[in-house]
């Protein structure tokens, strides 16, 4: 398939219907490798890619949940349920981290678009591959205490929960931006 055409099929398929195989591990490398090639302004490299298989998942899972719980005693069952599930509903869940180095000369800005490229690139190697996947963000890409769970420093941001695993059927898909309405070109 050309990439024209993969990019004119390109969809999520939901994270809650994607099922066993994920990508084996040299598929996850392949993947990572190919989704780390991303136009980079000062050659900075503001990312990396943490995977969290579901077993782990599972486990990250709780510890949220258990944050919630602490935060907010009143907490439904759905809300913590919903915690539980946010790294293991997939086989296979990779968090790309933006490194934000602040006063340089290369805007922020540029620094989390380089390394939302790398999320992007992940959606559309997993599709290359024959795999569904979605991006997924929720409280824990805002919260720190949620960022320690994940070991991040200081500087580092979970800007994308991508999750990937094979799809349990056909996406449909959505209503598409259109280049009518989209698009305009500039005069003097
Ligand atoms: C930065 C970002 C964060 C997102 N966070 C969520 C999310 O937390 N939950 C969700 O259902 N979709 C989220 N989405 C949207 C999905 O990834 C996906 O784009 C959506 O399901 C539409 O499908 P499509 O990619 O085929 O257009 C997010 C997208 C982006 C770019």
């Amino acid at each position: 398939m050309s990439l024209i055409e993969l990019l004119r099929q390109r969809r999520s398929h939901p994270s809650r219907q994607l099922v066993d195989p994920g990508p084996d591990p040299a598929q996850l490398r392949e993947l990572v490798e190919t989704a780390l090639r991303v136009p980079d302004h000062g050659k900075l490299e503001p990312f990396r890619v943490l995977g969290v298989d579901r077993s782990h998942g599972r486990v990250l899972g709780e510890r949220l949940a258990a944050l919630t719980l602490v935060r907010n005693p009143e907490a439904s069952v759905a809300e913590l349920d919903q915690d539980r599930s946010r790294f293991d509903r997939a086989p296979c869940c990779l968090v790309v981290i933006a490194q934000f180095s602040e006063g340089h000369k290369v805007p922020v800005q540029e620094q989390l678009l380089a390394a939302g490229c790398v999320a992007y690139n992940l959606l559309l190697g997993a599709q290359a591959l024959g795999f569904g996947a979605q991006w997924i963000t929720g409280w824990p890409a805002y919260d720190r205490d949620a960022a320690a769970l994940l070991g991040l420093a200081a500087h580092e941001h979970a800007i994308a929960f991508v999750h990937v695993g094979t799809a349990a059927g056909e996406a449909p898909d959505r209503a598409r931006p259109q280049f009518a309405t989209k698009y305009r070109e500039w005069h003097p």
